[in-house]
């Protein structure tokens, strides 16, 4: 997608931080916003900043845990603007940081609740109605680099953030045939408000076992306050989706543990030399598998399909 024109740009979390950034830009260049965040306040702070610049926004309070009032957004979405979005950023998140071993419950239920069952909830009341819409577009969802970094102290947000790496690499092979691109965004340090986001956490998760209090709040600031710009990294988020490039990752920092990572890995592989003859059985099973039954598990994109070019 190169022109963001009248495009409508559906932006979780998108009161505050790397959000609100996404509407700035987006809707600088003519999206039409939707800012979707579970802080009313913020919301109408930041609709009066849209507002101000002539961005077409819309404000929504929506909690992305909650499914039935996610598609009643999604309603109130296409009677707004006339259609579903053709530019859908799962953008909220939250952290909390503590030792993985005190983790309750509940610290994992919210973590992995927003960060992932979030995401879950945005492209499953999203994505159909985008095919049905038939009009090109694409999915931005944020992860985060502590997706491939483990953390002894960010193991629920790591994980969750892991499975929404993989969902995103899936979706891009799943609805290319829609003409729907996929990106996953992999931020290290943004300067935003995540240090607050126990603020939000709900009393229904209960007691957390992780650190909490007014000091580990102004620690997280200290580090986020050094963090990029939300307009600088929505600005790699738009070169992106220009290009259609499924990771970004705009943080040249992160190069070396990243390599160190994946090599790690790759060096975990057994060579082929140690089990040519089993190798070779196991790649032609599935070889004939995918030439033959998998099909079953694979139906031609139905008559929905977008037909024009992006
Ligand atoms: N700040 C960083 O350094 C950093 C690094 C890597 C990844 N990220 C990711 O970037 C994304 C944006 O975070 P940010 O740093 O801009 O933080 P932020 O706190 O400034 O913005 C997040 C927004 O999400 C909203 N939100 C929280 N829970 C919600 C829910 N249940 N339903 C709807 N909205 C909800 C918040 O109200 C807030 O406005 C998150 O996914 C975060 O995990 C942030």
């Amino acid at each position: 997608m190169k022109n963001f024109k009248d495009q409508i740009a559906f932006i979780t979390g998108g009161a505050s931080g790397a959000g609100f950034g996404q509407a700035q830009v987006f809707g600088r260049e003519g999206a039409k916003i939707v800012i979707a965040d579970v802080r009313a306040e913020a919301i109408a702070q930041a609709l009066v900043k849209l507002k101000a610049e002539g961005i077409a926004a819309h404000g929504i309070r929506l909690d992305i845990t909650d499914r039935a009032a996610y598609a009643a957004a999604a309603d109130e979405v296409e009677r707004v603007y006339g259609g579903p979005p053709t530019l859908l950023f799962n953008t909220a998140g939250v952290n909390s940081f503590g030792p993985l071993e005190n983790a309750t419950y509940g610290d994992f239920d919210w973590l992995l609740g927003v960060n992932l069952g979030g995401v879950v909830n945005g492209m499953v009341t999203f994505v159909p109605r985008m095919i049905a819409a038939r009009r090109p577009a694409h999915v931005v969802t944020t992860a985060s680099v502590g997706a491939f970094l483990p953390s002894n102290i960010a193991a629920p947000y790591s994980a969750a953030k892991a499975a929404v790496v993989s969902l995103m690499e899936a979706y891009r092979l799943a609805l290319a045939k829609y003409d729907i691109g996929v990106s996953v965004l992999c931020p290290a340090n943004i300067k935003s408000n995540i240090a607050e986001a126990t603020r939000t956490r709900d009393a229904r998760f209960g007691a957390t076992g992780f650190v909490d209090n007014e000091q580990s709040i102004a620690s997280l600031h200290s580090i986020y306050r050094h963090g990029m710009e939300p307009v600088e990294l929505a600005g790699h988020v738009k070169r992106a989706v220009e290009e259609n490039q499924l990771y970004i990752i705009p943080y040249p920092e992160t190069q070396p543990q990243l390599r160190q990572h994946f090599d790690a890995i790759v060096a975990a592989v057994l060579p082929m030399e140690a089990d040519p003859e089993g190798a070779a059985k196991r790649v032609k099973a599935l070889q004939d598998w995918i030439a033959g039954e998998a099909k079953v598990f694979m139906p031609p994109p139905p008559a929905g399909a977008a037909t024009d070019k992006r």
